[in-house]
């Protein structure tokens, strides 16, 4: 067993972070409305202001839900290098450390703050590790929805449908815009953006769901995208309100600064699931507005923020090459809530327990 300490994290992270470069997308895939896996932006969605005081949960009866419980490993990302090495006649992981859903880059951003425990799977292959949440423990730590679980849930994806367009606007728009609100409300459908972005030495390919985009792909692909992310969340009127919200954008901001979306979007909404308001952040002011708000509270400095989380991540990113460089088998990355330490101990000797597919080791093999 090998372990990493997470003890006295606000001190041992402090400091400036280390220069970081911006995540340049590398390629990106789409999921239909069938959550059939295709090589282009067909899915990506494009933002445009939605209507205030909208019941979020209108479309709730006929809601297209897709069912996150069958374990889809790293297959569509794998999927995506493969197309983009055919195209490109290039290997995407050369001189890449990791390869991971940014999923399981917000867990490790955020600890140990979030309170929150994860189990993920990593296997090193050709200079690289790839690592994926292990989906048994995540449908075990779970539990089950309850009735208005299931329906805050919903509001959130509503959310994305009252504020997208399925192409930029223009005259033609009208009729998509006007209809917004009966639109069946769809998750099966999804973007992704795939990035190439680093933590100090440790180069990282990160793949995540992009909720919409400002305005369209700009024709330079040199140019940053002008990516955003769309939340929706209670308006804040209590001091115990602000607080759970300063944790939620602590969440949100290490999600869209892991692939490097500016802007983040929240739908204010009240105990009914009637949409209030709508503001829009920019992802690199976040930490400075947590901090500042946190003190204006009388609470002092926050515990965590965005500094000590990149330079946490620095660390431990470091660390975890060190211990499987050159490993065979399947490893285990483990953080018990609350936990003091992330353990990572193998679980099996050989193989790769459908972390890796066939079709992309088949391909490498080449
Ligand atoms: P909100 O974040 O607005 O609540 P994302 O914001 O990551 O793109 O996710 C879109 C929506 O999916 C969320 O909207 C929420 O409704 C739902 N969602 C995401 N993660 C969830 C989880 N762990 N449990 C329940 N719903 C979740
Ligand atoms: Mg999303
Ligand atoms: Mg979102």
């Amino acid at each position: 067993m090998h372990t990493f300490s997470v003890l006295d994290y606000a001190t041992r992270f402090a400091g400036k972070s280390s220069a970081i470069k911006r995540p340049r997308e590398i390629t990106h895939f789409s999921y239909d409305d069938n959550h059939a896996l295709k090589h282009d932006d067909s899915s990506l969605r494009y933002y445009y202001t939605p209507e205030l005081n909208v019941d979020l949960s209108t479309g709730y009866g006929s809601f297209v839900k897709h069912d996150d419980s069958v374990d889809e490993h790293l297959d569509s990302l794998l999927d995506a290098l493969v197309e983009l090495e055919k195209k490109e006649g290039r290997c995407a992981t050369e001189g890449v450390h990791f390869v991971t859903w940014r999923g399981m880059m917000t867990k490790i951003m955020t600890v140990p703050y979030l309170e929150d425990g994860f189990e993920m799977n990593a296997v090193y292959h050709d200079g690289t590790i790839f690592i994926e949440e292990n989906n048994l423990y995540k449908q075990s730590t779970r539990g089950s929805q309850d009735e208005r679980g299931a329906r805050m849930s919903f509001w959130g994806y509503k959310f994305e449908t009252l504020s997208t367009l399925s192409k930029p606007w223009d005259e033609t728009t009208r009729e998509e815009i006007e209809g917004r609100n009966g639109e069946v409300v769809n998750n099966k459908a999804q973007y992704c953006s795939i990035v190439q972005t680093s933590f100090g030495d440790s180069s990282l390919i990160i793949a995540g769901e992009v909720d919409a985009i400002w305005d369209c792909r700009p024709m330079n692909p040199a140019n940053p995208i002008n990516y955003v992310e769309l939340k929706t969340s209670r308006q804040v009127t209590s001091t115990h309100q602000i607080v759970n919200f300063e944790k939620k954008l602590q969440r949100f901001w290490a999600q869209s600064y892991l692939l490097g979306v500016p802007k983040l979007i929240i739908g204010y909404r009240d105990d009914y699931g009637i949409l209030k308001s709508v503001d829009i952040k920019e992802t690199q002011a976040i930490p400075v507005e947590i901090r500042k708000a946190h003190v204006a509270q009388g609470l002092g400095p926050p515990p965590w923020n965005g500094n000590v989380a990149i330079n946490f991540t620095t660390a431990f990113l470091e660390w975890l090459k060190e211990v499987l460089a050159g490993q065979e088998g399947v490893w285990r990355i483990r953080y018990q809530q609350r936990g003091a330490r992330i353990e990572v101990f193998q679980l099996q000797e050989s193989g790769t327990a459908g972390v890796l597919t066939d079709r992309f080791l088949a391909w490498r093999a080449e």
